[in-house]
């Protein structure tokens, strides 16, 4: 195994080994890709207080989101065609977030389906849900995902329809690829992907094909988005969601006060201050910029959560420091998984996990519940002094 020591040195490997067209899908924001930049950039601006002759024997980063104790504030965010990243990727993600003791969330969009992720692990996994205007099959899929004993379920929000990503346009995004003569030359140079795609016969849309009437082409995400995605969903339909699942419920997908206030009304137990990786509403701030309004907002009545932009334990810790109870990552662990399967998953969470927890120690602390604000430099007006 060669020597990994970031989340970049997974990133290099996986640019190396994926097909084009599924390194593209996972590398990019919409239009500009300002809003995907920014959420990295910002993280950056924020510093951290060093702290000297303090105790730092006896660490711990354990703690709980939504009542479930974690090892560390952070879980696997739902990301779609992961078992196109790497054969079985959902499988092996969920597998690996296991063993580690943070949570993994399934989407709607994966390969594998919610079945064969369930016979794979022992304790329960999150679902994540895309509201379609098929209701048979929205019933019919909250049925599914609590015949798995799926333990939350995670419904997005910021995806009625796709915000424009060129390159997927471009590059015919689709799940299995078609034979097109790209598609070939640049597989052709992908054996380890390929070896593994011969090995399984997971290769589409596994929660989907089978599942649901009237789809024109369902290796087509983008074309099966706008056909399937139901561009009505409001608060009341979130609200019957809420009824039809019964369970654990997350909000993701929140940005602004007043969608947070409407979030906690409804009895959420957890939202995810989340622009989604920055892949739909370009111009939209980075997520940790609208964390902080957030809180102010729904601080006290529901746990406030965030994603985008997390690219080591650094940024854990500056966010669960700004008051975030829990963080999610996506392309960090997309980066290991697509790198080596189980193992590079493995290595991205114990990155992480190395990195917050050296930190929150140089910070003073030895227990993730004790950090506060206090350990952050923040620039003035970080979190938003717009008109
Ligand atoms: C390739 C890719 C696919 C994604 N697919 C989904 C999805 O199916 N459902 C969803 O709710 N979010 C999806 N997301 C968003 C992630 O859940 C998460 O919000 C985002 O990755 C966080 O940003 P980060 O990648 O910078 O950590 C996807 C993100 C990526 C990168």
């Amino acid at each position: 195994m060669p020597v990994i020591t970031t989340i970049d040195d997974l990133h290099r490997i996986y640019r190396r080994r994926a097909p084009k067209m599924f390194y593209d899908y996972c590398e990019t924001g919409s239009w500009t890709e300002q809003t995907f930049r920014e959420n990295t950039s910002d993280f950056a601006e924020i510093r951290l207080r060093q702290r000297v002759a303090v105790d730092m024997s006896d660490r711990s980063t354990t703690t709980t989101m939504i009542g479930a104790e974690v090892a560390m504030p952070v879980a696997l965010a739902p990301v779609g065609l992961t078992g196109m990243q790497h054969a079985d990727g959902e499988i092996l993600a969920a597998v690996a977030a296991e063993k580690f003791g943070v949570p993994f969330t399934l989407t709607t969009m994966s390969i594998c389906s919610i079945e064969d992720v369930d016979a794979q692990v022992t304790k329960p996994f999150w679902f994540q849900l895309y509201v379609m205007r098929d209701q048979d099959f929205l019933r019919r899929i909250i049925e599914r995902a609590k015949a798995a004993k799926v333990s939350a379920l995670v419904v997005t929000l910021d995806l009625q329809m796709l915000g424009q990503r060129h390159k997927d346009i471009k590059n015919g995004l689709s799940a299995p690829p078609k034979p097109t003569i790209a598609n070939i030359a640049n597989l052709a140079t992908k054996w380890r992907w390929g070896l593994g795609m011969l090995g399984t016969k997971r290769r589409e849309f596994g929660n989907i094909v089978g599942h649901v009437q009237g789809v024109s082409d369902p290796s087509d995400l983008m074309a099966w988005t706008a056909e399937q995605f139901d561009p009505a969903l409001d608060w009341a339909k979130v609200e019957q969601i809420r009824d039809m699942w019964g369970g654990k419920l997350i909000l993701k997908g929140i940005m602004e006060p007043e969608d947070a206030k409407m979030a906690a009304k409804i009895g959420a137990d957890a939202i995810i201050v989340s622009n989604h990786g920055g892949r739909q509403l370009d111009g939209a701030v980075s997520s940790i910029r609208a964390l902080e309004p957030v809180l102010e907002a729904v601080g006290d009545e529901v746990e406030v959560w965030l994603d985008s932009g997390i690219r080591s334990g650094q940024d854990v810790l500056k966010a669960v420091a700004m008051g975030a109870k829990g963080t999610m990552i996506g392309r960090a662990y997309i980066y290991g998984l697509g790198a080596m399967g189980e193992a590079g998953v493995t290595r991205a969470l114990e990155v992480i996990h190395m990195e917050l927890d050296k930190s929150m120690a140089f910070c003073g602390h030895r227990d993730i519940g004790d950090v506060t604000r206090d350990i952050l430099r923040v620039p003035k007006g970080f979190s938003g002094d717009w008109d």
